[in-house]
């Protein structure tokens, strides 16, 4: 019986050589904060099912930006959560609205030294939750809903968005918020596609981060979890309308999906690790089942390795503080 001649454990014997030969490292830079800003809060807000998450007031997400800039994170992407709703998501048109006051508090704070990003997307302004308006048959009326994102992405880049994320699905998202932004004089504002975005219960958190009215659920407008080809028409349309960077997103069940994406995509590949990928970790470690700190790191190292650039994640600034550490 002959003894093996080649040796992978060689390279892996002692914490510098794993770490001469890691293919994949994380840095701050990569990392993109999601950030909740609530109208009419006095004190931030903590979100029950995602343990350490708040919803920020106005001036504890100025707080929040000023440190994702100080650790010297990406970005961050930013969500509001206002007082009234209707069935037109009004209130995300108005410049003194929730969000867009969030956006011009943050680029006050950080001007150009993180990249400011907010949400398109009707889903936190509308009383009955959808991402768009409903026609008279309740249906998600998607040309109808195109327009309002026109008129809510020059609202955002206005007051001060870097980079829009249209994440509501709606067919033809992406030019329609171009063609809005340029016709504005906004051709410096960059959009942040979700092209393949899939309907998944690992939003579930996030429905109360934001307050959400839904009843039912979106599988009508975002992606069927048993599809992968379907996920490349979505990134060619995306690309073909003028997105300047690609979403992937969830992020743990779709880790495929982003190989494929990043294989292909000439531009900049994000992914989403969202807030049920959240507090499924947080879940099992404040049980005592799973290491922290450990899980945060390898869950995060897994999107990169999968090929995602940048990573929107919960945990960027704790994981931005143990960067510095070591
Ligand atoms: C829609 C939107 C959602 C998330 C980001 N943008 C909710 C949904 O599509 O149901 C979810 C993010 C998360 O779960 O962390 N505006």
């Amino acid at each position: 019986m002959g003894f093996p001649t080649h040796r992978p454990r060689r390279l892996r014997q002692t914490p510098a050589l794993r770490r001469l030969v890691a293919e994949t490292r994380l840095h701050p830079a990569e990392l993109i904060l999601p950030a909740f800003v609530r109208e009419g809060l006095s004190e931030p807000s903590p979100i029950q099912a995602m343990p350490g998450v708040v919803q920020h007031t106005m001036d504890s997400l100025r707080r929040a930006a000023a440190e994702a800039a100080e650790l010297g994170l990406g970005g961050i992407m930013l969500f509001g959560v206002p007082e009234e709703r209707d069935a037109e998501g009004s209130a995300s048109l108005d410049p003194e609205g929730v969000l867009n006051a969030g956006i011009r508090a943050v680029r006050e704070e950080v001007g150009d030294s993180l990249v400011v990003m907010s949400d398109v997307c009707l889903d936190e302004f509308t009383d009955h939750g959808h991402c768009g308006v409903l026609d008279a048959e309740g249906r998600v009326d998607n040309d109808a809903t195109l327009e309002i994102y026109g008129r809510m992405a020059v609202a955002q880049a206005e007051a001060g968005a870097h980079v829009l994320g249209p994440s509501g699905m709606m067919d033809g998202q992406v030019g329609v918020i171009r063609q809005a932004l340029d016709a504005a004089g906004r051709q410096d504002v960059a959009i942040l596609a979700y092209a393949a975005k899939y309907a998944s219960p690992f939003y579930g958190p996030f429905r109360e981060a934001v307050d959400s009215q839904l009843k039912g659920d979106r599988r009508t407008y975002q992606m069927d979890a048993a599809n992968r080809r379907e996920a490349l028409v979505e990134v060619e349309l995306d690309l073909e309308e003028g997105a300047d960077m690609l979403m992937v997103k969830p992020a743990m069940s779709y880790l495929d999906i982003l190989a494929d994406v990043a294989a292909m995509s000439p531009v900049p590949v994000a992914a989403y690790q969202i807030s049920g990928e959240y507090s499924m970790i947080e879940a099992a470690a404040a049980n005592g089942w799973i290491d922290r700190r450990a899980s945060i790191l390898e869950s995060v190292l897994g999107i990169r390795r999968a090929g995602a650039n940048m990573v929107l994640t919960y945990w960027a600034p704790e994981i931005a503080g143990w960067l510095k550490e070591s």
